[in-house]
């Protein structure tokens, strides 16, 4: 029996990693999130530091999805570093990071906390996600300005990007935190084929039977708008990190590491959208 702590376990990757591993006999989980929610919660939240060490108590292996920097911890590296000191029995973690975290520049948070977890005592594995193709259905994302706008706008410069189901994303993780075989690992996680944002747009258009157009915006007319001069100088260059590759041509690749992990191939953006298809009518 293996004991984990799933972070995010409300968001929509932790949500899926719990799913995957609840038909798993070996997983004893425990569901982190600031709020109660099940009864296999446990409390955690990144700015309550008396929070961590419960949470952690007892726990094998987790799922680690870094905290957003703040005003008030603004090295998201050592907090890290603060909450591994916290799970003595911890010996294996699976790191939510992000596509392309691993060409960005070293003193940039994602490469800093992959070193960190790299770096450790542990068997870990690094995830690597592309876009979310569920940020199409989550109101923080893009769900409520379709809704409302009937209208996405985002900088791709055409460029289509491999989307990937956080299904995906949960399934690998739990594979990950289970098995051995998959220590030592960076997995870049995509779906099995690119679309541009105007074909994503059809698609939806498609099944949901109301009509959503995609507008290219501009790129740093995009970035200056989301730079506030009293956010920190990391939140600029991380946004800019992202959308000069969502600009790029690198965002159409294709991985074949779902495949790998897991033997069968990566769902596909016809099968999220075919699902999803009530939400957006
Ligand atoms: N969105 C994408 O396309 C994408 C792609 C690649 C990688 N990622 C990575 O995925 C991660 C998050 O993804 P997301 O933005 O899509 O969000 P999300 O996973 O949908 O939700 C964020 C989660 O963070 C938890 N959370 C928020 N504040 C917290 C705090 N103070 N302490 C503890 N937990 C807290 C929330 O849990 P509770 O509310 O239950 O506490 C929630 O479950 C980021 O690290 C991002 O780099 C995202």
């Amino acid at each position: 029996m293996t004991r984990i702590l799933v972070m995010g376990a409300n968001g929509k990757t932790g949500r899926c990693v719990v799913e995957a591993l609840s038909t798993r006999e070996e997983a004893i989980v425990r569901c982190a999130s600031r709020f109660e929610t099940s009864a296999s919660h446990a409390t955690f939240d990144w700015e309550l530091r008396q929070t961590w060490r419960p949470a952690l108590e007892g726990i094998e292996a987790l799922y680690l999805v870094k905290p957003a920097s703040t005003e008030t911890n603004p090295d998201v590296r050592d907090q890290m570093a603060a909450l591994l000191d916290c799970a003595p029995e911890l010996r294996r973690v699976v790191l939510l990071s992000e596509i392309d975290a691993g060409t960005r520049a070293e003193d940039l948070d994602e490469r800093r906390v992959e070193r960190l977890i790299e770096n450790s005592s542990l068997e870990w594995t690094i995830l690597r996600p592309h876009w979310f193709m569920q940020n199409f259905a989550d109101p923080s994302f893009y769900l409520s300005q379709l809704k409302t706008e009937g209208r996405v706008s985002v900088p791709t410069g055409g460029h289509a990007t491999s989307f990937v189901d956080t299904r995906d994303v949960g399934d690998v993780a739990a594979a990950a935190l289970l098995d051995r075989s998959h220590a030592g690992k960076h997995y870049t996680l995509t779906g099995p084929a690119s679309h541009t944002w105007a074909d994503a747009m059809s698609m939806i258009s498609f099944v949901s039977g109301r009509q959503f157009s995609y507008e290219d915006a501009p790129l740093e007319p995009y970035l200056a708008e989301r730079a506030s001069p009293y956010a920190l100088r990391k939140f600029a260059d991380h946004n800019r990190a992202v959308y000069e590759f969502l600009c790029s041509s690198a965002s159409s690749a294709i991985s074949e590491d779902v495949q790998q992990a897991l033997g069968r191939p990566a769902r596909t953006f016809e099968t999220f959208v075919r699902e999803t298809g009530p939400l957006w009518r």
